[in-house]
């Protein structure tokens, strides 16, 4: 049994707090640590830490390292590093052939994927979905996780559960980040589940779904060598791994899950999860706030003072200031691109 650990992704709807060279996955937005060491802590319960892998790109390495040597040397030695970000397919595929090849891997051996950017409580609770998703696997399943969702957010996968197989539900449809109107209709209907983000499969089951659904990447790591891979690893199409199989197999499972699951991937999500004052606000380092409510005010480097205020977002760091009003969390990805457009 091995973990791949997603660690690659730019995070950018923290913004101004994640940076490009510093992602969401490495920012401590806990109180004492970041997202990635609380999903080590997690993982260090189920798997032995030679068999937890991370896959990240040469910009993280150190911060991943800081990270991983801290648990054990041999996490660190697992740390791979992918030339060029491709999104999580490629990612994903590199890592099962690092493991067929270099640590020589059973086919038959069951992988879980994780993200390295969410919030997961309590964790007992979550060892023993992922032990109970071992049936599924073993039936040759690509298993995913599922959460009730209590709202139409579009920025996550669907999951339609369909025939109950005792301990997993096989999967009827999976719809990767739906359009608002459709993520609605979902809502209603009320037998979807938000994807975790999290996957089991056995490493043949997923390579056949490579052959069928994806040639491109299925060739470009069958063909050669594991550091042939690496070479090469540009020509990958860059695809997440929803897209790529979870909405083309038709071999997924579905476990639901009912526990504390947040993305934070958004300071909306952030604001949800996070314990608030009498008067709603969460308010985090130097801040002076007067008559201001249900807000998210969180200073890093200045004193931040606010009065008659409510239902908004200002994230103050060195060189940027987000203002925004609760609820606009996604939109953070389309000021960046403006902002990245104007140079
Ligand atoms: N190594 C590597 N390389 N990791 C990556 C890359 C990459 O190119 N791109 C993303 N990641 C990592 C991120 O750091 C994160 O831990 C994980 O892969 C998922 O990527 P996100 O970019 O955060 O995906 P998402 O949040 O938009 O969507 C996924 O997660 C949702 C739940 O949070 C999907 O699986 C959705 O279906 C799901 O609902
Ligand atoms: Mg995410």
């Amino acid at each position: 049994m091995k973990a791949i650990v997603l660690a690659g992704g730019k995070g950018t709807r923290l913004w101004p707090l994640s940076r490009e060279k510093f992602s969401k996955q490495f920012i401590k937005l806990l109180p004492d640590k970041s997202l990635l060491e609380d999903t080590y802590e997690r993982l260090i319960k189920f798997f032995k830490p030679e068999d937890i892998l991370t896959i990240t790109n040469k910009e993280y390495f150190y911060f991943v390292k800081s990270i991983t040597d801290k648990f054990d040397k041999s996490m660190s030695h697992n740390t791979l590093l992918e030339p060029v970000g491709k999104n999580t397919a490629p990612a994903i595929a590199l890592a099962l052939k690092y493991i067929l090849e270099k640590i020589n891997g059973n086919p038959e051996e069951e992988v879980f994927i994780f993200p390295s950017d969410h919030l997961i409580e309590p964790q007992e609770k979550f060892i023993e979905y992922l032990n109970k998703s071992l049936s599924a696997v073993n039936s040759g399943f690509i298993t995913t996780f599922g959460i009730k969702p209590t709202k139409p957010e579009t920025g996550y996968g669907y999951i339609k559960a369909g025939e109950n197989m005792g301990d997993f539900f096989k999967v009827e449809k999976f719809i990767e980040k739906p359009s608002l109107e459709l993520a609605e209709k979902f809502l209603k209907e009320g037998n979807y589940f938000w994807n975790a983000g999290i996957f089991a499969f056995k490493i043949s089951v997923m390579l056949e779904e490579f052959e069928k659904y994806q040639e491109e990447i299925y060739t470009l790591i069958t063909k050669g060598s594991y550091r042939e891979v690496l070479e090469n690893f540009h020509k990958m199409p860059s695809i997440s791994i929803d897209y790529a199989i979870a909405e083309k197999s038709d071999r997924v499972a579905v476990i639901p899950m009912e526990l504390i699951w947040s993305d934070l991937g958004s300071w909306d999500s952030f604001y949800e999860v996070k314990e608030k004052d009498p008067n709603g606000n969460v308010l985090l380092g130097d801040v002076y706030a007067i008559n201001t409510r249900n807000s998210l005010v969180f200073s890093n480097k200045r004193l931040v003072g606010t009065i008659g205020i409510e239902d908004a977002i200002i994230v103050e760091t060195d060189d940027a200031i987000l203002i925004s009003k609760r609820g606009s969390g996604q939109e953070v990805k389309k000021l960046l691109e403006i902002l990245e457009n104007e140079g």
